[in-house]
């Protein structure tokens, strides 16, 4: 199992992700001999998970059944042992697409932290790109590099345990894109301009505080930064519902409609109204809540010249 190529069968060793349902999954490193206790009763991997198909329903002792889902970016992003605040797919999908990430791409981060946005970079930029990864927590960087490794994509990745305001990212002039998740961005833009390559590139910075991004933005352009903007995406999930609602009466088709004099009095209508069956069908339901805030994504452009 690797999270930037598909294999079909489940392995000793592999990372797989337990589907109980889209509210509750969990991951689990399958080994050869152990268990997994869920509410529907126990997974026994050597004869319920090794050589059955990711994909496959598995019943598990008390009767219930579960999903075991090969692993993707997206999935571990939902399923990750949190040690910091981490990324979601809806901010990583626009910051993929802005930086304008690829195969091939070379990308510098800071900080790794949980390493949810990293796991996204590596698959996008796989087979030929680099991410260079930079975290001064000493545990996290260790962490990280230990997931990477076990997610068979540590040859994509360099995980550099240093503070990247003081030490930058360790390398000069090689990067398509950065971008920065720390507390204090702008001590980083200096850095980061000497990692992208000389002929430009692009630079994201995600911070909560529009304090920060106000900082940040002062300098980028201190730094000579183009195109510099800040965008912020909402979620907005919307429900599917079945709902039962009653068919309003249009009237009949024009020709053979009745004239208003022969419509009777209003007592009639509510009547006839209450009379229409209902009909049942589905039906997207917006949040009644608003999304909270996560955060401000600025982006900037370094130029050839
Ligand atoms: C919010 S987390 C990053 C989460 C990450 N983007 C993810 O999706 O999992 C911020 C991380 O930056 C690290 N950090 C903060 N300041 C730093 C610095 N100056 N140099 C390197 N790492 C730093 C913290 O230790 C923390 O792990």
């Amino acid at each position: 199992m690797s999270f930037i190529e598909y294999r079909e069968l489940i392995q000793d060793g592999d990372t797989a992700i337990v589907f109980l349902g889209h509210d509750s999954m969990f991951p689990v490193t399958v080994k050869h001999g152990s268990q997994t206790q869920t509410k529907y009763g126990v997974i026994r991997h050597s004869t319920d998970l090794i050589g059955k198909k990711f994909g496959s329903k598995v019943t598990c002792s008390k009767g219930g059944w579960v999903y075991i889902l090969y692993p993707t970016p997206e999935l571990w992003t939902m399923n990750l042992p949190h040690r910091t605040q981490i990324l979601y797919s809806t901010d990583i999908s626009i910051i993929t697409m802005m930086l304008e990430l690829k195969p091939g791409s070379v990308v510098c981060e800071s900080g790794t932290g949980s390493g949810s946005l990293s796991h996204a970079i590596i698959r996008t930029v796989a087979p030929t790109g680099h991410l260079y990864t930079v975290e001064f927590h000493q545990q996290r960087a260790e962490k990280a590099l230990e997931e990477f490794q076990q997610h068979k994509v540590d040859h994509l990745v360099t995980v550099k345990n240093q503070d990247v305001c003081k030490s930058g990212f360790g390398v000069s002039h090689v990067a398509d894109a950065v971008f920065l998740d720390i507390p204090s961005p702008w001590e980083a833009i200096g850095h980061a301009k000497a990692a992208l390559k000389t002929g430009g590139g692009r630079i994201c910075s995600f911070s909560p505080c529009i304090e920060q991004v106000q900082r940040t933005c002062r300098s980028l352009e201190e730094h000579g930064f183009t195109d510099i903007n800040t965008l912020e995406i909402l979620l907005r999930v919307h429900d599917v519902r079945t709902i039962s609602m009653q068919i309003p009466d249009l009237g009949k088709p024009s020709g053979d409609r009745a004239s208003p004099a022969s419509e009777g009095n209003e007592g009639s209508k509510q009547m006839s109204a209450s009379q229409h069956p209902c009909e049942t069908f589905k039906t997207g339901v917006p949040p009644r809540e608003t999304v909270g805030h996560t955060g401000y994504l600025t982006f900037a452009t370094k130029n050839l010249f």
